[in-house]
């Protein structure tokens, strides 16, 4: 049997990239992991994600044996993937924030990023816009509130359009905003709410994040050692022990992860 591939996120949102990655590549083995323990990580600083994650990943390697990671977050991508790369010895896939395909598909040049506010902040949007967005203007906003509704959704908890709203007025209320038509969805836990979103725009958006792009490169990097197609059960891998973890087991189930295991 071929290694399974290590998926890791602070929570529930690197499942918006294992969804891709499952449909394309059924057969593959999967631990899904999440640092519950140290969620959220948009709001923590650039020297805690960057010691924490390469640390934890490091655990998580050994422990598991994987044959490439995927590191499902944009925020620890963004901080910390060069560390990671630099610290272990496989394959290491990040979650670059979409705003390449945003600026392909924008017909009024004015898009938005809206991540984390650790992500939003980061040289590497900055360089992003410089090299694929240069004639458009880019609008961001950080959102700690939209990852807590993402997680409370698949705990089985009511999020409405409503609730999502602010989050988008966020761009839609800046200078140039009432321009905005694309959105990149930078933090995985956003596409989890793509329904809401759409329900809450306030004018014409279109939405892109960067899932389905995750799922071609790993079956890119792993050519012929991604399984028989045959669905295999994964498992999910939490670093704390909380009720939390308990209400996201139908959730998880739906993602083809049948057993939880706290680190
Ligand atoms: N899902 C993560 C991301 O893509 C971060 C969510 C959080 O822990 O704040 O940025």
């Amino acid at each position: 049997m071929t290694a399974p591939i290590l998926v890791f996120d602070s929570g529930v949102g690197g499942l918006s990239v294992l969804g891709p990655i499952r449909a394309l590549l059924p057969g593959l083995g999967i631990v899904y992991a999440a640092d519950n323990a140290g969620f959220p990580y948009g709001t923590k600083s650039e020297a805690e994600i960057a010691a924490r994650v390469p640390a934890l990943l490091g655990r998580l390697v050994e422990r598991y044996r994987p044959q490439l990671v995927v590191i499902a977050c944009n925020t620890a991508s963004t901080i910390a993937l060069a560390h990671v790369r630099a610290a272990l010895d496989l394959p290491i896939v990040g979650t670059v924030p979409a705003v390449k395909p945003a600026a392909e598909r924008s017909r009024t040049r004015v898009i938005g990023v809206l991540g984390t506010a650790a992500t939003v902040r980061q040289p590497y949007v900055d360089r992003l816009s410089a090299e694929f967005a240069s004639d458009c203007l880019v609008l961001r906003h950080g959102s700690a509130r939209l990852v807590t509704l993402a997680e409370a959704k698949l705990a089985g908890e009511t999020v409405t359009a409503a609730d999502v709203a602010p989050e988008l007025r966020g761009l839609t209320d800046q200078p140039g905003g009432d321009r905005l038509d694309m959105v990149a969805l930078a933090c995985t836990h956003f596409p989890l709410l793509a329904a809401e979103l759409a329900a809450a725009a306030p004018q014409p958006l279109g939405f892109v994040d960067g899932g389905a792009g995750i799922a071609r490169r790993v079956a890119h990097l792993l050519g012929a050692a991604t399984g028989q197609g045959v669905p295999l059960p994964g498992r999910a891998v939490f670093t704390r022990a909380d009720p939390h973890v308990d209400a996201l087991a139908p959730a998880l189930k739906g993602f083809g992860l049948d057993s939880t295991e706290i680190l």
